[in-house]
């Protein structure tokens, strides 16, 4: 174990990671007003069962015997996200204190017990009203509205915590909500998401401007979903398509938090499509200027590209059941169709496992970015069982962390600076469209399929695996 670990700093963020809306329920509690989140869920047809985070795992209620399970295992770091309809149920104006006081006792829970908080301002569930008053990201008006939410968390927490993820995945959640139509508001329209993510780009650089500003000690960045891109083989026209899939996927977004700037191609291609972002005057000043502390990535699969032709296949299938194979291919006619790469496993719900494709990713960005990197996801969903013996058996997931606890070490050896590791997720949790079934915890909450269970929580073989890493790198 400790070769697999010996190029780790020692002051390595050795965490785990949750979502608000995922974990906490409470959804009407002390002061909260409905997220987009909230309302979305309970539409007819829109996640697995009908499943809701009403009552999630209940760590609104639970974080102290949630904390204390942290301790108990060693964890240095617990990345988690706040409710903005807890802090501001207006969007903006009051703030609610009893929201406040939730987190900033939660913030204190995790540092009596030295464990580091890492506060994401938004891990996607927008106030309702702000939606409702004037269409959420699709408004210049959110720009100054989330700058005011988050200059309240830096003000009220800034004195005790010290790093900072703005947007959790926008590329994720402007094209599952504005391109794919499967994420609040379930909008499927090209110009509308590109459209969106040059606002949220504006909003995530001012915030990041105004924490330099007020925190100039803390460390902020995004977290980005990267899913490094894969050619098919060494087929030009192939390799080709995956150069393009890297550009419109991944360096679309990175580029614009690292260098300030559209990569050309990208543009080039979406004004073919007759998409033109509406790029104002100051606006790529204003992008340029926010100088983010670090990148986060969330990494849980690479994917490979082939050539599509322009009758070839457009949005495909999600697979949000847990039955292995019944995602199809999906593809941009004309560019690209992301494939099945045969060299790797997949899970149950066709998630591609491809631990080196996460020192591939680090590569890539310390190399195009130079820029430290913190992994703020990484973990595997499946179905767990509690097993006769009153234990939970997940050596998979042990497998999987394992295998990528080793890619980030060989990208450290190699040059990488990696700040630290937060797994997805620390217990189990509401998987957005997924329900409970999909578990990624290393606590095994009692929550099944259609929300029955008594909530108890239950270590599961790789808490104890966890455990044993932290303890053996802090000696070795
Ligand atoms: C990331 C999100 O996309 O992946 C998490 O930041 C999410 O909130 C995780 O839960 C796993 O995705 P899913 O769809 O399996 O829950």
């Amino acid at each position: 174990m400790t070769n697999q670990i010996s190029h780790i700093p020692k002051d390595f963020l050795w965490g785990s990671a949750s979502a608000a809306y995922q974990v906490e329920g409470a959804w009407d509690a002390d002061g909260k007003s409905p997220s987009v989140w909230d309302n979305y869920v309970k539409l007819p047809g829109t996640t697995f069962k009908g499943t809701t985070g009403d009552i999630a795992v209940d760590h609104y209620h639970r974080y102290k015997e949630d904390v204390a399970l942290m301790a108990e295992m060693g964890l240095k770091a617990y990345r988690f996200s706040i409710a903005w309809t807890r802090i501001l149920p207006e969007g903006r104006g009051p703030v609610n204190e009893e929201g406040i006081q939730f987190y900033s006792d939660l913030i204190d829970e995790l540092l009596k017990h030295h464990i580091e908080p890492l506060i994401t301002l938004y891990h996607w569930d927008l106030p309702q009203c702000l939606m409702d008053e004037y269409g959420g990201w699709e408004s210049r008006q959110i720009i100054d509205d989330f700058n005011e939410y988050a200059s309240v968390l830096f003000d009220r927490f800034g004195d005790r915590v010290k790093y900072w993820i703005s947007l959790n995945e926008q590329n994720i959640f402007v094209s599952l909500g504005y391109q794919l139509g499967v994420h609040p508001p379930g909008v499927q329209d090209d110009k509308r998401m590109y459209q969106v993510n040059h606002i949220a780009n504006l909003a995530n650089a001012k915030v990041i401007n105004t924490f330099h500003e007020m925190i100039p000690d803390g460390k902020i960045g995004p977290s980005f979903a990267y899913s490094p891109i894969y050619a098919k083989d060494s087929h030009p026209i192939n390799v080709l398509a995956a150069e393009r899939a890297e550009d419109m996927q991944s360096h679309f977004w990175m580029d614009i938090y690292l260098k300030g700037r559209y990569p050309k191609f990208a543009l080039d291609n979406l004004a073919k499509q007759g998409i033109t972002i509406d790029i104002q005057e100051g606006d790529m000043a204003l992008i340029a200027s926010a100088k983010p502390d670090f990148l986060g990535i969330n990494y849980y699969q690479s994917n490979t590209m082939a050539y599509n032709p322009i009758d070839g296949v457009g949005r495909g299938e999600m697979n949000t059941t847990g039955k292995k194979g019944s995602s199809g291919e999906s593809g941009v006619p004309g560019l690209y169709k992301r494939i099945e790469n045969p060299f790797v496993e997949r899970t149950n719900w066709d998630w591609e496992i491809d631990p080196m494709g996460l020192q591939i990713a680090i590569q890539r960005i310390s190399s195009r970015y130079d820029v430290p990197v913190l992994i703020t996801e990484n973990g595997l969903g499946e179905y767990d069982q509690l097993t006769e013996d009153g234990h939970i058996h997940d050596d998979y997931r042990i497998d999987y962390l394992s295998q990528h606890v080793t890619a980030i070490n060989n990208a450290i050896q190699d040059g990488a600076s990696v700040l630290g590791y937060c797994t997805w997720s620390f217990t189990d949790l509401l998987s957005w469209l997924n329900g409970y079934q999909k578990r990624y915890g290393f606590v095994y909450v009692d929550k099944h399929e259609v929300e029955e269970g008594t909530l108890e929580r239950k270590p599961k073989d790789s808490f104890y695996w966890y455990q044993e890493l932290i303890k053996q790198h802090q000696y070795c």
